[in-house]
């Protein structure tokens, strides 16, 4: 691998998207887009990493703060200008190639920058840059090549000639260039343009006017040129690799019955033999083990789904742990510090918030147990709950191994139920509950003719 400075262009306005929030922390199969360019150049072996930020900044380096150094460009004046921003950094690792990646490139592999490093280092190039041919250009930079195919010169749609637009070869954003080479032409760029910017797409003629020799590589894989650029672009681009990474699980044994409702987030793991009914939407760090049986209609974040469990029809779960056979549904809400274990059920009109609910467990109807330990076997009646909030602090209930909690219990926390104890339908208990021990609170029956 060739040791190379990466520069990460992310200081635009992004204008074309209409929206205040930062083109670069848009979501893109639920990470911010900057993250996936970021995960490429880490993975290619980048030395040093520089993102050069402007627009809303401080977002931006608060979102990826630690995995990059940053470099402010204010105002933004074009994505050459963005580049001579870094100038201290180019200096110091002038002996290394470095890479200017838009942060708008979300499809860019790391294999693809490999391949731009291999093509620089062999052709010995001034710069080597990343081309595709699309059916519609639209508003990419055309890239211009002389009679015998050589890279002549870049020229943005908004600069071009008619006979130039009607080119079908585009510049992705993404390029090497040697970096000694660089320093200068950065220093000579003038904004004469229709857009008045420093482009960074003028080095290329600037090397070919001074007979230095400059290298395209065309992308396998034209959707890897695809910047964002619109919010429909942004959706498209999330389509696209909604339905890849769906192909990816299928292809990996993972049935996927509906893959045009179904939506699972870059950083998910699905084992084979899981099942995804339709509608089922897995984001964040969730983990999924074989033979777990999703949706249909289920939304699932941060959490771990056991082998073999049941997530069952309309459920919401977010850093919730699900043991393996667990039933969960259909309208549960497991909420963070959810831990359901082995073979226990959570059923309908349930919420967990900060309970573990022990192996065997059962809650089957309407409840709310919230910072809740409940050992095995114990069956907690529907219309049970855990009063865990004065109105000013939050108490612990704990509820020991396989006792009853009759139906429509209201325990008053915080509260402790001994093992094997018994609660009577409709109590409101206020004190602890001893092993064994059966416990009633509610108002004799009166009946009058
Ligand atoms: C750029 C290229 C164009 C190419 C296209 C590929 C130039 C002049 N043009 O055009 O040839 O086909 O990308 O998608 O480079 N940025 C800054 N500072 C600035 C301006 C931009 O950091 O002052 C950043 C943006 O945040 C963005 C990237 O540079 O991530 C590209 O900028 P954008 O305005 O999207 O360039 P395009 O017009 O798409
Ligand atoms: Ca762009």
């Amino acid at each position: 691998m060739t040791p190379f400075l990466a520069v990460l262009l992310a200081a635009g306005r992004g204008t074309r998207m209409n929206s205040s929030r930062p083109k670069v922390l848009h979501q893109v199969l639920g990470e911010p887009m900057l993250e996936g360019v970021l995960r490429a150049v880490e993975q290619a072996g980048a030395r040093s990493i520089v993102t050069i930020v402007g627009h809303e900044a401080e977002a931006v380096r608060a979102a990826f703060s630690g995995r990059c150094q940053f470099v402010l460009q204010d105002p933004p004046r074009g994505t050459g200008d963005a580049v001579r921003a870094a100038r201290t950094l180019l200096q110091e690792h002038r002996d290394v190639p470095t890479l200017v990646l838009n942060g708008d490139l979300p499809l860019l592999q790391a294999s693809t920058i490999a391949g731009l490093l291999d093509t620089q280092i062999e052709r010995r190039a001034a710069a080597t840059l990343l081309t595709a041919r699309l059916e519609d250009p639209g508003r990419y930079g055309r890239v211009l090549r002389d009679d015998a195919g050589r890279v002549r010169a870049i020229v943005e749609a908004k600069d071009a000639a008619p006979q130039e637009l009607a080119q079908h070869e585009i510049n992705a954003g993404a390029y090497v260039f040697d970096t000694q080479r660089l320093l200068p032409a950065l220093d000579a760029l003038q904004p004469k343009n229709a857009q008045g910017e420093y482009y960074l797409t003028d080095v290329v003629a600037g090397f070919v006017s001074r007979g230095l020799p400059v290298e395209a590589l065309t992308a396998g894989d034209a959707s890897e040129a695809l910047g964002v650029n619109t919010l429909e672009e942004l959706a498209a681009i999330n389509g696209l690799l909604r339905r890849r990474r769906l192909q990816e699980l299928m292809a990996a044994g993972v049935v996927v019955e509906d893959p045009e409702s179904t939506w699972v987030g870059r950083a998910v793991q699905v084992a084979a033999d899981a099942v995804l009914r339709p509608s089922t939407l897995l984001e964040g760090k969730t983990s999924v083990q074989s033979g777990a049986v999703l949706g249909p209609f289920v939304r699932i974040v941060d959490s771990q789904i056991g082998a073999g469990a049941q997530v069952l029809d309309h459920c919401l779960l977010r850093e919730a742990q699900v043991g393996a056979g667990a039933v969960i549904g259909p309208f549960a809400q497991l909420r963070p510090g959810s831990e359901v274990g082995e073979r226990a059920k959570v059923g309908n009109f349930v919420e967990l918030k900060n309970t573990r609910l022990g192996e065997g467990s059962k809650a089957p109807h309407l409840s709310y147990l919230g910072d809740s330990e409940i050992g095995k076997g114990v069956n907690v009646g529907a219309g049970t709950i855990t009063c865990n909030y004065d109105g000013v602090d939050k108490h612990p209930t704990r509820i020991e191994a396989g006792s009853f909690i009759g139906s429509n219990a209201t325990l008053v926390a915080p509260i402790s139920i001994g093992a094997g104890a018994y609660i009577a339908a409709g109590s409101t208990i206020t004190e602890d509950v001893a092993s064994d021990a059966l416990a009633r609170g509610r108002a004799r029956q009166v009946g009058k003719p």
